[in-house]
């Protein structure tokens, strides 16, 4: 029966109340969703996200990962359909980031504070840092083996995927890996599973890489080559958001190493900020000059499309073109807060540009193009700036520098 007293954000939140998916025998999916959340530290989440705990029950039964602070509740629900939450009897932590870790405490009070609690080396620094407890830490490393009874686990280390402390936890006889945050997708909605939503699943997996991995993207490479040499086969991935890989393991493999690799398209972000549409008109003109020359070109106003949908598209464009109007001798603040976004994403082999409309001092084009030149862009104009309003004659440069870019790049 529900209580016409009850908090309507608590309704929205029952809706997505923990139901336990068995995906392999005995290893059961706990997914907390989170269909509200908007905004996940900068990163804009519009189809919400969730949280995704594992239980194993075996000769011993082991929680991997907990759920954000706020979803404990759902988290143990979940966890009670299938034992009493204090027959586990060890947690494993693969990230200390708390959308993973903030249940943790209330978790550990259940479970039982000296239950073991597995982490890597890195995760036990990083760990006390955060909760202030001393909980039975067991450091784990790259090639550490726990044995559940029937099920082996194997710890791999993956620093820096997302953070210091991250790790994988590897079922040898299911062939499964828990990836934490890798692989994963900010996406919270009916499916759990890669062949219940198909190929739908794969923007929201490219735009999770483009603002959360594409920094990391040389280490992806080299953590691909070592599960290779280590001959992991890999039947089943489970990353802690999103949807469980359990059909086709390798589409998301081999879309993260080509991604990682950011061999540049045929493709351009032109993305700007305006004040009187000076700027726009030249965004506009330049994207004219990149189709005219067959470039897939992108005119992104950085107050209609959020910094981390322009990163989408950046992930796999050759060119980045970057407008500001200079203001009060500087750049306009959505520009500065997309170029510091950007550079801290460090993408690679991209052709870069600047424009800008000014009144009287007219810096924005060459601060954008520092920005660029740090970013080891390869500048391909010195930048285009306009004073004012655009005449004919302003239109048409931006048009050529449109096409100037548009040369820069390859020819496929
Ligand atoms: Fe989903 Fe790095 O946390």
């Amino acid at each position: 029966m529900v209580s016409y007293l009850q908090d309507p954000n608590e309704l929205l939140a029952k809706e997505g109340a923990m139901k336990p998916i068995e995906i392999a025998e005995g290893i059961y999916l706990m997914a907390a969703v989170d269909w509200n959340i908007r905004d996940m530290h900068g990163y804009s989440t519009e189809s919400g996200t969730t949280y995704n705990a594992y239980l194993i029950v075996d000769e011993k039964t082991v929680l991997i990962d907990t759920a954000k602070k706020g979803f404990e509740d759902d988290l143990m629900e979940g966890i009670s359909q299938v034992i009493e939450p204090r027959e586990i009897d060890f947690v494993i932590s693969n990230h200390t980031e708390m959308d993973h870790s903030g249940g943790l405490p209330r978790i550990m009070h259940r479970v039982g504070e000296d239950k073991p609690l597995y982490c890597s080396k890195m995760g036990l620094k990083s760990l006390p840092l955060h909760f202030r407890q001393k909980w039975n830490y067991r450091p784990v490393e790259t090639g550490t083996e726990l044995s559940l009874g029937r099920k082996t686990l194997a710890f791999l280390e993956t620093r820096m995927l997302h953070w210091p402390d991250s790790m994988f936890t590897y079922v040898k006889e299911d062939k499964l890996l828990f990836s934490s945050d890798a692989f994963g997708q900010h996406y919270a909605g009916p499916e759990r599973f890669d062949d219940e939503i198909g190929d739908a699943i794969m923007p929201h997996a490219a735009k999770y890489f483009a603002n959360i991995l594409l920094i990391y993207a040389p280490l992806i490479l080299k953590l691909v080559e070592k599960v290779q040499e280590l001959g992991l086969a890999i039947d089943t991935i489970c990353p802690d958001h999103g949807i469980v890989w359990r059909q086709d393991p390798a589409k998301i493999i081999n879309a993260y190493v080509e991604w990682s690799k950011q061999k540049p398209k045929r493709k351009a972000v032109v993305v700007y900020d305006s004040m009187w549409h000076s700027t726009q008109k030249m965004a506009e003109a330049i994207v004219a000059g990149l189709a005219e020359q067959g470039v897939d070109a992108k005119p992104m106003h950085l107050r209609a499309c959020h910094r981390s949908d322009v990163m989408t598209q950046v992930l796999d464009a050759g060119a980045v073109v970057v407008g500001s109007p200079t203001l009060n001798n500087g750049l306009f603040p959505t520009v500065s807060d997309f170029l510091t976004y950007m550079k801290g994403l460090k993408p690679q082999n991209k052709v870069g540009a600047a424009f800008g409309s000014y009144g009287w001092s007219g810096e924005a084009v060459k601060l954008i193009n520092k920005e660029l030149e740090a970013m080891k862009f390869d500048v391909a104009s010195p930048g285009l700036k306009i004073q004012y309003v655009p005449d004919d004659k302003g239109v048409q440069a931006a048009y050529e520098l449109g096409k100037k870019i548009a040369g820069a790049l390859p020819s496929k």
